[in-house]
């Protein structure tokens, strides 16, 4: 029997469902076991909808800066996530992560000559405090000469993208005694950026268009006179820190030396509700805890699993990058048998599925695609990408795989709420998790015992009513 008959995905309905009973069990008994027992066991998608809310909201309202980097909501979310943990009798551990600048960007205006144009601020750009007011110099490239040659003194730098780093533009500019930058695309678009880090030696510092770029420049090279008026509000929060996030169910006792497998989701958000990105992935996995920590899977573990939500993941990987160099260093990562990693798993019409490239294992993402398939979810490709928590474990070797539903309008916008979250995506990505920890423990190469897979593969999915979001 396929696993497509044996767990059914109820479609996800503004209308109320009729109740139903996704019982097709593999033997008789396992329905004589009685469905109470089994619903203790059963997958939640209102759990999971529930801790998006209580990630991304506050007051019933969505939280502007729900859980940014380096800042108060980053971290009481971890104290929510390891209070979870706790809860569920998991292991869990608050790893801090130091030396984080938190940085939130609270908008940038601009007007040429009274004229509005739209700017984005640069990540770690330097706050105006007040209006600045300047003259618009064009000084190419950016360069220590071009800057040097285009008197910047008490002006606004007009800058090209291009040649060298957004920081090395900002820093010559302020070298040479501009007041403000703006650097714009060298191909079509908004031009979004960061500096990288905090530093006092840049001034503000926004992007722009090509298409806006280009008008400025050739007023300024005609000769004529270009009156800057530029503001960047942004809030910073230098040598903070984030956490990382453990939940341990360690393996059953007789299995010899286990291995491993981690289970994660970054937790952090950009300056935005963040409830696709990515409390999705981190409710999700909350969940999973939940439903693998009832004894009858617990007790059968053939695995350690380490359930990790990644802090600190949208300033460049930096929770996971730290939580990996930590395996490494101890010898740990060898004993990691794979890493699946959840980002943006609630908005989009199709499970993806990522890796670095094509030279890491593939032997987490073969599993993930044979269980998508086995299951009958649409399935929009596997593409290569470095820009999610699973980065890291495949950099150091170990075999990840990174899900995601694509594709999301939203993403690091205000608008990424949990009104976005289409529950059918949650409950997929779920199930599909659950099926390849069960592939994986009948795989186990440590086996003492023979695994049961009905206790793992028949947990009926609640009978609840589908949210109508
Ligand atoms: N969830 C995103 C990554 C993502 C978005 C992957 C859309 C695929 C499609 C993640 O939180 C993020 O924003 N990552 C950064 C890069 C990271 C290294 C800071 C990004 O993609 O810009
Ligand atoms: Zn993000």
């Amino acid at each position: 029997m396929s696993k497509k008959k044996k767990i059914c995905v109820v479609a996800a309905s503004a209308v109320i469902v009729a109740p139903m009973l996704f019982t097709t069990p593999a033997s008789a008994s396992s329905v004589s076991n009685g469905i109470l027992s089994k619903i203790e066991r059963q997958l939640s998608v209102n759990k999971i909808l529930k801790d998006i809310e209580r990630l991304s909201m506050e007051d019933g309202q969505n939280k502007d800066n729900a859980r940014v980097t380096g800042f108060e909501g980053e971290h009481e979310a971890a104290k929510y996530i390891q209070s979870q943990f706790k809860k569920l009798g998991l292991n869990s551990e608050l790893k801090t992560v130091d030396g984080i600048d938190g940085f939130i960007d609270e908008g940038s205006s601009l007007t040429i000559n009274n004229q509005s144009v739209t700017v984005k601020t640069l990540t770690y750009s330097q706050p105006t405090n007040q209006k600045l007011e300047g003259e618009l110099v064009y000084a190419k490239t950016g360069t220590e000469n071009e800057c040097k040659e285009a008197n910047l003194r008490g002006k606004i730098a007009l800058i090209q993208r291009g040649t060298i780093s957004f920081a090395d533009k900002a820093k010559n500019a302020y070298n040479n005694g501009a007041i403000g930058v703006i650097i714009y695309n060298n191909a079509s678009g908004m031009l979004n950026g960061t500096l990288g880090e905090l530093n006092d030696s840049v001034v503000p510092t926004v992007g722009m268009s090509l298409e806006d770029g280009k008008v400025l420049v050739d007023k300024v090279n005609a000769g004529e006179s270009v009156n800057v008026s530029m503001e960047v509000n942004t809030i910073v929060k230098p040598n903070s820190f984030s956490y990382n996030v453990v939940g341990e169910l360690p393996a059953h006792k007789n299995v010899k030396n286990p291995q491993t497998l981690v289970v994660g989701a970054h937790f952090d958000s950009v300056s935005c509700p963040g409830a696709n990105d990515n409390a999705s992935g981190t409710a999700t996995i909350l969940e999973l805890a939940r439903l693998i920590s009832q004894p009858e899977v617990k007790n059968k573990l053939q695995y350690n699993i380490k359930f990790v939500a990644f802090g600190a993941e949208e300033i460049g990987l930096v929770g996971s990058k730290e939580y990996v160099e930590q395996l490494v260093q101890s010898g740990e990562s060898q004993n990691i048998a794979g890493m699946i990693n959840l980002d943006m798993v609630g908005v989009g019409n199709q499970v993806v599925t990522y890796n670095i490239d094509d030279n890491s294992s593939h032997k987490i993402t073969d599993i993930a695609h044979e269980n998508i398939n086995e299951l009958g979810y649409k399935f929009g490709g596997h593409f290569n990408s470095g820009s999610s928590d699973h980065a890291p474990f495949e950099a150091a070797g170990i075999p990840s795989v990174f899900i995601q539903f694509d594709k999301d309008p939203y993403y690091h916008t205000d608008e990424d709420t949990l009104d976005k979250i289409d529950p059918q995506n949650i409950k997929e990505t779920a199930t599909l998790v659950l099926n390849m920890l069960m592939d994986m423990q009948e795989k186990s190469p440590n086996k003492p015992n023979k695994p049961n897979k009905k206790q793992f593969k028949n947990i009926e999915f609640e009978n609840e009513e589908m949210p109508s979001l």
